[in-house]
């Protein structure tokens, strides 16, 4: 009978901060690059009666000896239902005998790995000295990006731009009471134009914003896009460095999917945080990471949750 440790929301939140996620998602970036972990074929699939996609990530660090999976996707309607779209959870195997250890909600990692992906890459890429960003999109990956970036630069000033005028204006006052100067544009390109950092956070099957628009020295996290046929960015002036997590995923899930050839990609980001080739080289350049979320992120942050919940004895066994 195995014995499998749950790890509710509740305690994920009290076990996890960002900091240390952001450098176990590094990590975890740096040893892809190195083929010292594996990331298995993910499943991305549309769920057309129930307007939602299905989706299975998984993947095993050797070093670690973590081996699992996250399931779960997104459901486009479940705002309506008072649920929130994405939802997911995340099982552990023992590497040696493949049983079951531990299951974990994956809600709460899936924001925080996103946003230490969305960080990392922004660490490496953006302008040290980034005082503005722009959210594109204000739901839950918009506040959890603006949290990861909030640790990292001198920001001043947020855009928010979404397709509904209520969640952009929810969003802005939630920023401003952090103490922040944040407003809502009435168009994406107003948001996007004089933005150091832009992030795009929607589930949109059609450009919402043009590379065209960047600035100068502008840095674009494009998140949204991780399902065949979805489409944030048109790229009508490509970026000096386009940099994306894994290539087979970005070219048929991510942002890059029928707008760039290989030729095009600067980098996978572990390539650049394990040094391999530079980050950002000159204060004008525009650059772009397109983020699908690997399967790495999930497991890397869960192994190093469940680490912690058995060194402080917490969570419930239930026996299978
Ligand atoms: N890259 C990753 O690893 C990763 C991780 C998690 C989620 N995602 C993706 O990020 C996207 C957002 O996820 P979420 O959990 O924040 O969703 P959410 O439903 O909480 O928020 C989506 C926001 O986008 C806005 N929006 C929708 N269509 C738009 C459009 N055409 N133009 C402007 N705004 C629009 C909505 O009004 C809402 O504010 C989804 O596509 C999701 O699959 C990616």
């Amino acid at each position: 009978m195995a014995k499998v440790l749950v790890i509710n929301q509740g305690l994920f939140q009290e076990l996890v901060n960002f900091q240390e996620v952001m450098e176990t998602v590094e990590t975890a970036f740096t040893q892809f690059a190195q083929s010292r972990s594996v990331v298995f074929p993910s499943v991305r699939e549309r769920i057309e009666e129930h307007n939602g996609i299905y989706s299975i990530k998984s993947s095993y660090l050797i070093e670690e000896g973590a081996i699992g999976l996250k399931t779960g996707g997104f459901w486009n309607d479940n705002w309506k239902k008072g649920k929130t779209n994405h939802q997911s959870v995340m099982l552990l195997l023992s590497p040696e005998t493949g049983e079951p250890i531990c299951l974990l909600d994956a809600n709460s990692l899936t924001a925080i790995r996103t946003a230490a992906a969305g960080a990392v890459a922004a660490k490496y890429l953006a302008l040290p000295e980034s005082r503005t960003v722009s959210l594109i999109g204000a739901g839950i990956q918009a506040r959890a990006q603006l949290e990861g970036l909030l640790h990292l630069f001198p920001l001043e000033k947020v855009t928010v731009y979404s397709r509904t005028q209520a969640s952009a204006a929810r969003l802005v006052e939630e920023i401003r009471q952090k103490g922040l100067q944040a407003e809502q544009a009435e168009t994406p390109r107003e948001a996007v134009d004089s933005s150091d950092i832009v992030v795009t956070t929607t589930p949109a099957f059609s450009p919402v914003i043009k590379t065209s628009w960047l600035q100068k020295g502008a840095h674009l996290n494009a998140m949204g896009s991780d399902t065949s046929g979805k489409r944030e960015v048109e790229l009508d002036r490509l970026p000096d460095k386009i940099v994306c997590d894994l290539w087979e995923q970005a070219s048929h899930l991510g942002e890059l999917q029928g707008q760039l050839s290989r030729d095009s990609l600067f980098a996978e980001i572990g390539q650049i945080t394990g040094k391999e080739l530079p980050g950002r080289q000159t204060p004008s350049e525009i650059t772009m990471f397109d983020s699908t979320g690997l399967a790495i992120q999930d497991l890397s942050v869960a192994q190093f949750v469940y680490r912690k919940a058995m060194e402080e004895q917490r969570g419930i066994y239930v026996d299978l």
